[in-house]
């Protein structure tokens, strides 16, 4: 079983990152419109990048549940990525998150980048339960998981403290029976 295959929908391949794509990363990861909405620190330079990919690849190459890139077909250009983490093998559970770069956001790329990253989960790998925090005031991130047809199982408050604030998340999840039984 391949964790990290590559992927096609209409727009878009899901594939690896490698070191060709550290630009488009940068560009990504340091976006700081980005990061505010996010349970996610921010990234500040080319050494972190660095680093964030080499822990990337190392999970590559031990076929954990991992990154996918987001490639624009039209363009070649990574504008995204959906990232699968804190992969529980016992009780066969992941956590996604996902980021775009502004200048795409609101075409449908990260629903139509999740409906398949989701759909791959469950034809092709035996992880059970798909989980995803998102910052309650996040409204895009939110609408997201609910067009790809996730659970919201309830609000988490104050969870987290962030840019001088305690912040509720909301966690959503999707089961494999979810998508067998309808
Ligand atoms: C969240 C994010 C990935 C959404 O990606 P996207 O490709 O723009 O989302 P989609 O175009 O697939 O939109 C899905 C739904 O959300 C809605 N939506 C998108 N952005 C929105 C916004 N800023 N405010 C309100 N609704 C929004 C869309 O209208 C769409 O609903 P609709 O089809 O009923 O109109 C993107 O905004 C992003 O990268 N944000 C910063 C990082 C982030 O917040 N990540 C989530 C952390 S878990």
């Amino acid at each position: 079983m391949d964790y990290n295959p590559s992927l096609e929908t209409r727009r878009l391949i899901l594939r690896k990152i490698s070191e060709a794509d550290k630009m488009d990363l940068f560009e990504l990861l340091t976006n700081s419109q980005i990061d505010k909405k996010m349970v996610w620190n921010h990234l500040d330079d080319m050494n972190e990048i660095t680093e964030y990919l080499n822990e990337i690849i190392g999970s590559y190459h031990n076929n954990q549940p991992s990154c996918f890139g987001i490639e624009l077909k039209e363009s070649g250009k990574l504008i995204g990525i959906i990232k699968l983490f804190n992969y529980d093998d016992e009780f066969k559970c992941v956590e996604v998150h996902y980021m775009l770069l502004p200048s795409h956001h609101r075409q449908g790329i990260m629903t139509e980048t999740l409906l398949k990253v989701i759909a791959f989960i469950f034809d092709e790998t035996d992880i059970n339960r798909i989980e995803a925090f998102c910052l309650k005031k996040n409204r895009a991130a939110g609408k997201v998981l609910d067009k790809a047809g996730m659970h919201l199982e309830g609000v988490l408050r104050e969870k987290i403290f962030i840019n001088d604030e305690f912040i509720d998340l909301k966690l959503y999840s999707i089961l494999k029976s979810d998508i067998q039984y309808g």
